[in-house]
């Protein structure tokens, strides 16, 4: 174990949160170990935690007066929730229960330590404890994937014999992984996106002609989703609007559903209004029938073939570019010919800052595949980028975006 002198957790100021779960006895070894660490801590408690380990144990460990209501009814002192989340450097709420991890994502504040997280300026760090189908639940994991969208780090509950005697995932990390993650917290560089908040569109729309058929072409969502996840690892909060597609999202992205492009539309205009940027990777259908049948159309006989009327729909890329402001904005351009000047013809037109030049002439580019071949493309000239994966080609257009925002 590092010297209190050395560990990178020396004089921080840890705000230990504990809530009602029977993880809770594992607190009082956590509070050891970061006191050894060096730490500082100040412990806050639900009141049904206090059934799980005592008050006096906590405050023996951490040789601070535990804090449990709003006041203390004795005396009638006042726990100020603010200058608990002022004084921390880190709020670690190690075991968090479904209840209050429901509770932080909906921003509900009944007690000391949920009203301390709404106020708290300083980062925050959970560490889930529940039964294995509770910590499945898709609401536990809706909640944990809003905390996470939203900067909350999360240290993942482990395998094994749980209290309820049945085996899976839901234990509480052990203390020494918290501690880790928690020193890891205070070496790890900053990440270049951090405090940023960006809109990707991805996939494919949808234009129902009848409750039967539509019009769509063949995006898959790759190259979009694989930009959201390299965002969001490099520490944006990312709101990925997406057509419909088989792929999982990624880890601590919020994603929005929509189908059409209209859809598409009023759900970007809404997030890159609050937005830093976006990257406009979606393939929009640029018609959409005038009229949408009620019920299916049927054949006829006749030889001439049919007539579908089709209307113009919104150029998401367009009306975003001409509100952005000072805000970035990256397009993508998938082109057959004359690419180059194609993807000039969008810079300009709908405000870009960079477009992102992919042609189907090129092996390996382009829709469903794993692969795509890029050109970037800003008004100061191009540069091409060799055949590379999705994942990669991503990486490199947020590489892009955090040295335009660095200047
Ligand atoms: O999803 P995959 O299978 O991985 O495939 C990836 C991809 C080929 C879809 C992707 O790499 C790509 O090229 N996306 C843009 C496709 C496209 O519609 O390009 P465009 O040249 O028609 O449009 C230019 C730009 O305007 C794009 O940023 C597009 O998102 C945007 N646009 C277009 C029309 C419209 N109505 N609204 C828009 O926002």
């Amino acid at each position: 174990m590092a010297s209190e002198k050395s560990s990178p957790l020396a004089g921080r100021h840890i705000l230990l949160g504990i809530t009602g779960s029977i993880a809770a006895y594992k607190a009082a070894m956590l509070c050891r170990l970061l006191k050894r660490e060096g730490a500082e801590v100040q412990v806050v408690m639900t009141a049904l935690a206090k059934q799980f380990i005592t008050p006096l144990t906590m405050a023996t460990l951490s040789r601070r007066p535990i804090l449990v209501e709003f006041f203390d009814p004795e005396n009638g002192a006042w726990n100020s929730h603010v200058s608990l989340g002022e004084w921390a450097d880190c709020y670690l709420i190690a075991p968090a229960t479904a209840n209050t991890l429901a509770k932080m994502a909906q921003g509900v504040a009944d007690n000391l330590l949920l009203t301390t997280y709404l106020s708290a300026r300083c980062p925050v760090m959970v560490a889930p404890a529940m039964d294995l189908d509770m910590y499945a639940h898709y609401t536990t994991q809706r909640n944990l994937a809003e905390l996470a969208a939203h900067g909350v780090s999360i240290v993942e509950p482990g395998s094994g014999e749980l209290a309820s005697g049945l085996e899976g995932k839901g234990r509480m990390a052990e203390p020494e992984e918290i501690v880790e993650a928690l020193k890891t917290h205070f070496t790890e560089k900053k990440k270049p996106l951090t405090g940023r908040h960006f809109v990707v569109t991805a996939g494919a729309t949808i234009e129902p002609i009848d409750p039967v058929r539509y019009i769509t072409n063949h995006s898959s969502g790759k190259m979009g989703y694989a930009i959201a996840d390299e965002l969001a690892r490099a520490g944006a909060r990312v709101t990925l609007v997406s057509g419909r597609t088989a792929l999982a999202t990624p880890v601590g992205v919020e994603r929005v559903d929509v189908l059409t492009a209209e859809e598409m539309y009023q759900a970007a205009k809404q997030a890159f209004a609050e937005a830093d940027g976006a990257v406009m990777c979606a393939a929009v259908a640029d018609y959409t029938p005038m009229e949408v049948a009620t019920s299916k159309i049927k054949k006829t006989d006749e030889e001439e073939g049919m007539t579908l009327r089709l209307k113009r729909t919104k150029d998401i890329a367009a009306e975003l570019g001409a509100a952005k402001g000072e805000r970035l904005l990256v397009g993508f351009a998938l082109e057959t010919d004359n690419e180059q000047a194609h993807a000039e013809q969008k810079l300009v037109k709908k405000n870009f800052d960079f477009v992102v030049l992919n042609s189907l002439r090129d092996a390996g580019a382009g829709f469903r595949g794993d692969t795509n071949k890029v050109t970037f493309v800003d008004c100061k000239g191009q540069e091409a980028l060799p055949l590379m994966s999705k994942q990669e080609v991503a990486r490199r257009i947020v590489e892009k975006i955090a040295s335009l925002l660095a200047k």
